[in-house]
């Protein structure tokens, strides 16, 4: 097309003001502009575009001073117009005018469901060789108005989403040039939007603009072939423009920056010409969830909507049923849209681990894909998480059996029914039939009253705040004996899994005890805590240090290699005991009071203990069958098992999780603050309190048996 039969439309400022403020620029600025100086500064623009091409004049109303903004009047494509739905109210009143001149030169006119807000040329920008629409969202323009746009331009959208206020329309930081060039401020864009422009923009052909640029506006410019319009640019963008063959125009444009705008701003090309062949791909998802709990004072809602904007997706509200009584639980139906299949999976994921559920009526079966090659998920499997967990078949919720986390869920259609169950990766077999996407998934979560959980907080709470002060343990420690106590009485079980820090700090006396009373139920290690607690047992040191005094032993050393040596020659640790070779020490205790273990491996060859499994698939599986049941699992130490520990085991088990280092304790502490208490201490310290905690109590049953 021609320079010449290129036609804009612009609107004269003759009631141009800044009259309200509706985006950080015209803060400060009400009524701050001169109408002269506007009206001279529009006048050299409108000269410099007449030069160009054709310019087309709608007429000024009063009372919509913004209407000088005519990019906001809708998106051209063609003969074919989509009206803007102006956000805010203050500028509503410009859309009827808009409608008219376009409806007078002849355009098909398309109009956006109310509520529904999009700002038109000023948040979609053709590619300049037409081969797709980039649209903004976040401020001005819903995501859910860019299916419209594909639909009735039939084009493909590329949504962007702005995250600076500033550049609260796409055109305000983003600017198409010819020849598949772009000028953009990156910034001002969320990391997803980024990666697309750069998948789509050859890095050769992207000209990023710097803030003060960008503050300049530098990136509101109109684009006619080689000729760029703007306010200002910096000599060095200037350069690189002219570098790639452009040539500036700069045009000052202040009096409507001040209202937020500049020369982009003030025109819409209304000669969008169609590109045959690229059509309509709409990325642009939505699904819609339910939410049912004590949404408002649990602080839910708000934690799944923050996570909705922050993945990069947008929601509504479709529903709201607030329960009314203290007790009872509300109810919400949120849309949500992304501008991807990945970004609403990664979304969705994130949701259903808070406890959201699809609508039931929407989804029937969850979608399956067959294991092609043992051992290996299906490309887009779900990855299971530690919550209680239902899948979708045949229109019904199906739980999940064996949940775990980091595991694959497989159907299968017994005689008996659907089966659903986690599996890890390895255990997959060809022909499984696995769990793909998240459509028809939603987790179990419990609904906490409220009084449970303000006194979990209570509890709890100081887990967050990092390192414990010495005081605080020791309450924690009382809660934790507490509980030990309580699972005790109830014949529940406790398990254990301790590194060999326990040993070197001097716990060895204390778990040694808990054993014999009755408090542990299984103990899990690796093959270092059972070596050093023998060597301790058989020769009073650890690692050759005199566990007493605290002083290296003279060829102490060798202390180590002595006492594998002395479990080896009695074929294992139960038979040293036997025959009375190990006397006492932690699993002399696990023996005597038939406590079982499992020690899980060794990278160190100067073992290993008959008892340790050196194949750790095995060890692992010993693990998960000790864990069953479990109602409490005690953490000293031992951060490789205890995170292995963690992912084995499904929510609704409590944890405590006792190290030195904080990172360790945080490491398990994801798992939500109601089931993981996280204790940063000395771990002989803390088995010393607990034993004497455990000793002051008096069983409550027994009190009540007194009474
Ligand atoms: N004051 C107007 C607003 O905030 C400025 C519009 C600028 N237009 C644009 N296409 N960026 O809506």
């Amino acid at each position: 097309m021609s320079a010449s039969s290129i036609r804009f439309l612009m609107c004269p400022p003759k009631h141009y003001d800044v009259d309200y403020v509706i985006n950080p620029w015209m803060e400060g600025n009400v009524h701050k502009s001169s109408r002269d100086r506007a009206v001279e500064q529009w006048e050299k623009l409108h000269h410099i575009l007449k030069d160009q091409a054709i310019v087309n004049l709608v007429t000024p109303q009063i009372g919509v001073p913004d209407m000088v903004f005519t990019a906001n009047a809708g998106l051209v494509l063609e003969n074919t117009v989509v009206l803007s739905r102006f956000y805010h109210k203050e500028r509503q009143g410009e859309e009827p005018f808009f409608q008219h001149w376009f409806e007078e030169q002849g355009f098909t006119v398309f109009t956006l469901p109310k509520d529904l807000p999009f700002e038109g040329a000023g948040d979609a920008l053709f590619d300049r060789e037409g081969r797709w629409l980039w649209a903004g969202y976040g401020f001005r323009s819903e995501l859910d108005s860019h299916p419209f746009l594909a639909k009735w331009l039939d084009i493909e959208v590329l949504s962007l989403r702005l995250m600076d206020e500033r550049f609260y329309h796409l055109d305000t930081c983003f600017c198409p040039l010819a020849n598949g060039y772009l000028m953009y401020y990156p910034p001002a864009f969320d990391a997803y939007s980024n990666r697309l422009v750069e998948m789509r923009v050859p890095d050769a052909k992207r000209i990023a603009v710097s803030e003060p640029d960008a503050i300049n506006f530098a990136c509101n410019a109109v684009n006619i072939d080689r000729t760029i319009v703007l306010n200002k640019a910096s000599d060095d963008l200037r350069a690189r423009l002219e570098e790639v063959g452009f040539r500036l125009i700069e045009t000052p444009l202040t009096e409507f920056m001040k209202a937020g705008g500049a020369a982009k701003c003030l025109t819409l090309r209304v000669t969008e010409p169609l590109q045959p062949a690229h059509h309509a791909v709409v990325a642009i998802e939505s699904r819609t969830i339910q939410l049912e709990g004590h949404l408002l004072d649990s602080g839910l809602i708000n934690r799944a909507l923050d996570l909705i904007v922050e993945g990069g997706g947008t929601f509504q509200v479709m529903n709201f049923q607030l329960g009314e009584q203290r007790q009872s639980t509300s109810t919400a139906e949120v849309r949500v849209t992304a501008p991807s299949h990945d970004v609403m999976e990664k979304i969705m994921s994130q949701l259903i681990d808070l406890g959201a559920a699809p609508q039931p009526q929407e989804i029937c079966d969850n979608p399956l894909e067959v294991v092609m090659l043992n051992g290996v998920a299906p490309d887009d499997f779900y990855v299971s998480t530690i919550y209680p967990t239902e899948v979708r078949v045949n229109c019904e919720w199906v739980r999940v059996h064996n949940q775990r986390m980091d595991g694959a869920i497989v159907v299968s259609r017994t005689p008996e029914g659907v089966f659903a169950e986690c599996k890890l990766l390895r255990d997959l077999q060809q022909g499984d039939r696995v769990v793909v996407g998240v459509e028809g998934i939603r987790t179990v979560r419990k609904t906490e009253s409220r009084e449970q959980r303000t006194s979990n907080d209570k509890e709890f709470s100081f887990m967050g705040a990092g390192v414990s002060s010495e005081r605080r343990v020791e309450l924690v420690v009382e809660q934790i004996a507490w509980d030990l106590r309580r699972i005790h009485d109830q014949g529940g079980k406790v398990v254990v899994v301790a590194g060999p820090v326990v040993v070197h700090t001097g716990g060895v006396e204390h778990l040694s005890r808990l054993i014999r009373e009755g408090y542990v139920q299984a103990l899990l290690g690796g093959n270092a805590i059972a070596v050093h607690d023998i060597e301790q047992a058989l020769m009073g040191t650890s690692l050759g240090v005199d566990m007493k005094r605290g002083v290296s032993v003279r060829g102490g050393h060798r202390h180590h290699l002595k006492a594998i040596n002395s479990i080896r020659r009695c074929g294992s640790i139960a038979n040293a005991v036997e025959q009375d070779v190990l006397t006492s020490g932690i699993f002399y205790e696990c023996v005597k009071n038939n406590v079982p273990f499992s020690l899980a491996g060794s990278i160190r060859d100067d073992g290993p203990l008959p008892d340790t499994k050196m194949d750790l698939i095995a060890a692992q599986q010993e693990y998960a069958q000790l864990i069953q049941g479990a109602d409490l699992i005690l953490m000293l130490s031992s951060m490789l098992h205890s995170i292995g520990v963690g992912n084995m085991t499904p929510a609704g088990v409590k944890m405590v999780c006792v190290d030195i280092n904080p990172a360790v304790v945080t490491k398990l502490s994801d798992r939500g603050s109601i089931e993981s208490i996280g204790v940063v201490t000395d771990v002989g310290l803390f088995l010393s309190l607990l034993v004497q905690q455990l000793s002051k109590l008096t069983s409550p049953y027994q009190i009540a048996q007194v009474v």
